[in-house]
């Protein structure tokens, strides 16, 4: 009988179809999956539209992009981190920054190289290093505060480390690495000969006093960090599945091998979209923090008030909550209770750790604020309905 591949055999299907299956199933308000119930800037749409119907632009585009793009990823760098990028060398355009990661891992790791990780992890992590034949290596992040010991990531590193990926601002904590928490990791990977992948596909969305800080930045870093982000989070279009990598050539030829064989080229009318997004002025940043900052507000409070602990995030749209208080089983139990008997659905977090450290959030739940104020209303009424103990 025919059979699937033993590297994938081990997958399964993610918690987010079996929770979004539910979701429907019982008419839940969908808090679990990351996507805006909202629309982007309409000129971004505008853009593509003029650029399907230009009548040229249909066919493939150039393998590592279009030039007016990789251009307004340079500039944007510039803009924001004061980094000067030749983007004809040291920019590649991907299928959002999924397939970033995966290119990454492929292009820049050999089998039996240690890659390592923080829990909790971007799900597509885990399964691009094994496919890669790779060895994962886990740096939990603990609540309340998701801070990780300086000394366990220090014994993580190795002669056989080959990477580190960091996600900042981070998904699912909230967490935005510190200037002194990316210093320790920067002076790690120079003393290992380790290259930093870095996914900050949520760059755009931090609140309060917090300061997204690219690692690249860092003295010593460019020439051994490959930066990955995307349009989908930070102009509102998920489904656009738009993506880059930015760093030294040699690293950005490595992933380029690696995906011109995956998709070779990205979707090409889209790129113009996302190309006149990143040319959108400062304005349009500040305006979509101050939207994301009121709906996290109205996120954590809505969550203490119905009795579970939220830690505040300082980034992205995701709040981590404890809910021991209101509920004695475990994180997949307390989502799927959630979903079809109070009618709000949330992700279990155990699926982001290894074995060893799931216990770490075992009594907690993460919620994505990234949706209409009418939507976050009505999750606040349902949630208002579990019995306090
Ligand atoms: C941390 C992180 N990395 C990568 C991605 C994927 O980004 P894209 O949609 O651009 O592939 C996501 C999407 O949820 C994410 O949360």
């Amino acid at each position: 009988m025919a059979h699937m591949a033993q590297r994938v055999a081990g997958f399964g299907t993610t918690i987010f179809s079996e929770i979004n299956e539910l979701a429907a199933q019982h008419n839940a308000v969908n808090l679990g999956q990351g996507k805006p119930d909202f629309e982007g800037p309409a000129s971004i749409i505008q853009a593509t539209s003029e650029a399907l119907h230009a009548g040229i632009y249909n066919q493939y585009s150039p393998g590592n992009g279009i030039p007016q793009l990789r251009q307004a990823i340079a500039d944007h760098e510039a803009a924001f981190y004061g980094l000067s990028i030749d983007p004809a060398r040291q920019i590649t355009i991907t299928v959002g920054a999924t397939e970033a990661i995966a290119a990454a891992i492929l292009g820049l790791t050999d089998p039996g190289d240690e890659v390592i990780i923080f829990e909790p992890f971007y799900d597509s992590y885990v399964p691009c290093i094994l496919m890669a034949g790779g060895v994962p290596r886990y740096c939990p992040l603990r609540p309340p505060t998701w801070d990780f010991d300086p000394d366990e990531l220090r014994s993580l590193f190795n002669d056989k480390t080959r990477a580190i990926i960091i996600n900042t601002p981070h998904n699912p904590t909230g967490k935005v690495y510190s200037h002194a928490e990316l210093s320790l990791i920067a002076d790690l990977c120079q003393q290992y000969n380790v290259t930093a992948i870095t996914d900050e596909v949520y760059e755009h969305i931090i609140f309060d006093d917090a300061r997204h800080i690219t690692l690249s930045q860092l003295p010593g870093m460019f020439e051994r960090t490959l930066k990955m982000s995307s349009i989908g989070k930070s102009f509102s279009v998920t489904g656009w599945k738009i993506g880059w990598v930015i760093g030294p050539s040699e690293l950005v030829t490595g992933v380029q091998r690696a995906r011109q064989f995956m998709s070779f080229a990205v979707a090409h009318p889209l790129q113009f979209g996302a190309a006149h997004a990143l040319t959108l002025p400062m304005s349009y940043y500040e305006e979509l923090q101050t939207l994301y900052q009121a709906k996290r507000d109205q996120m954590v409070q809505m969550l203490n008030a119905a009795g579970l602990k939220a830690a505040t995030p300082k980034g992205s749209y995701f709040v981590m909550a404890d809910f021991s208080a209101v509920f004695e089983g475990d994180d997949v139990a307390f989502a799927k209770w959630l979903t079809a008997e109070v009618g709000v659905a949330c992700i279990p977090p155990t699926f982001f750790y290894s074995p060893t450290n799931k216990h770490i959030v075992s009594k907690q739940a993460r919620f994505a604020f990234c949706k209409s104020d009418a939507v976050l209303a009505l999750a606040a009424e349902r949630l208002n309905s579990i019995p306090k103990n």
